[in-house]
């Protein structure tokens, strides 16, 4: 559905990083963690298309997205003030599957990929206990507002362990037993290919919200296929995924 919305709340996080929420009364009740948003940045024609952003966090009738500036779309959001109008298409996609008897929800984000976090520790607070590991390049990008039990990875070794956010989250599950967890991940392809030889080694349960660019986000223009692992065929993100069992996409 298309709602207009007044933006709320527009705060810099940290490096190129804003949250931003909108008041979108139907859109938060319908909404659940790893869907997201198309949002329109201005109302001209340049740039056409909407942008994707995950929902960030539901809070009432209010919904938060986490926004890092990249190019046009998302530099202009990040100037987007609060009584401002905007036009968003949503709840989209497929979210993750919480349900299950898996006792500990392992929440892995590389980067930017942390902005459906907070939304999905919203639902298995109470549930499930949650380990939540953030890879970054340094430490002045890592977001961990909203998250549980944060553990931190940098390339640059700044703050945290040294390396990558995968090697921290095999060294810090080994001694756990892998039948009682589920791993949730979102990030770039590169952090998806090392988790799926640890979710293989490991036999470990993991689903992964996928990128790719996007235009329509309804499943029309098929501008954002990605390989199938099991044949030639192709699923599109928007309307298939983003969220996928790792095991069924090859990255
Ligand atoms: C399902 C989904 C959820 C997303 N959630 C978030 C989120 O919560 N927060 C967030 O900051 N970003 C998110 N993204 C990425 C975000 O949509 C893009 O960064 C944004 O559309 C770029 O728009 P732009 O106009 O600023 O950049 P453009 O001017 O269009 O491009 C600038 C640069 O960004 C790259 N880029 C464009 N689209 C993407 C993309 N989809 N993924 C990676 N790089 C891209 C381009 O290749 C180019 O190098 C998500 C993308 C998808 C598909
Ligand atoms: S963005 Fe158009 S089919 Fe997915």
């Amino acid at each position: 559905m298309i709602e207009i919305g007044q933006v709320t709340e527009n705060i810099f996080l940290k490096r190129n990083i804003f949250k931003i929420t909108i008041e979108l009364p139907q859109i938060s009740r319908r909404s659940t963690a790893g869907q997201f948003c198309e949002i329109k940045v201005n109302d001209g024609l340049s740039p056409l298309l909407r942008r994707p952003f995950s929902i960030n966090a539901i809070n009432g009738k209010e919904v938060s997205f986490l926004v890092e500036v990249k190019g046009t779309g998302t530099e202009m959001l990040s100037r987007t003030r609060p009584g401002e109008a905007l036009n968003v298409l949503g709840p989209l996609g497929k979210g993750f599957n919480t349900d299950g008897d898996f006792k500990i929800a392992v929440l892995l984000a590389g980067g930017i990929g942390v902005a459906p976090f907070p939304f999905l520790t919203q639902e298995l607070k109470g549930k499930k206990k949650i380990l939540s590991f953030l890879g970054s390049r340094t430490k002045a990008q890592i977001v961990s507002d909203g998250l549980e039990n944060v553990l931190v990875a940098t390339d640059d070794g700044s703050t945290g362990f040294k390396g990558t956010v995968v090697q921290l989250m095999e060294k810090e599950i080994k001694n756990l037993e892998t039948s009682e967890l589920k791993i949730f991940a979102c990030g770039p392809n590169q952090m998806f290919k090392s988790l799926k030889e640890l979710t293989t080694k490991y036999r470990l349960d993991c689903e992964v919200s996928t990128e790719s660019n996007m235009a329509c986000g309804i499943g029309l223009c098929q501008g954002c296929a990605i390989k199938s692992a099991a044949s030639e065929g192709y699923f599109l993100v928007c309307k298939d995924g983003p969220v996928f069992n790792i095991n069924d996409v090859e990255f």
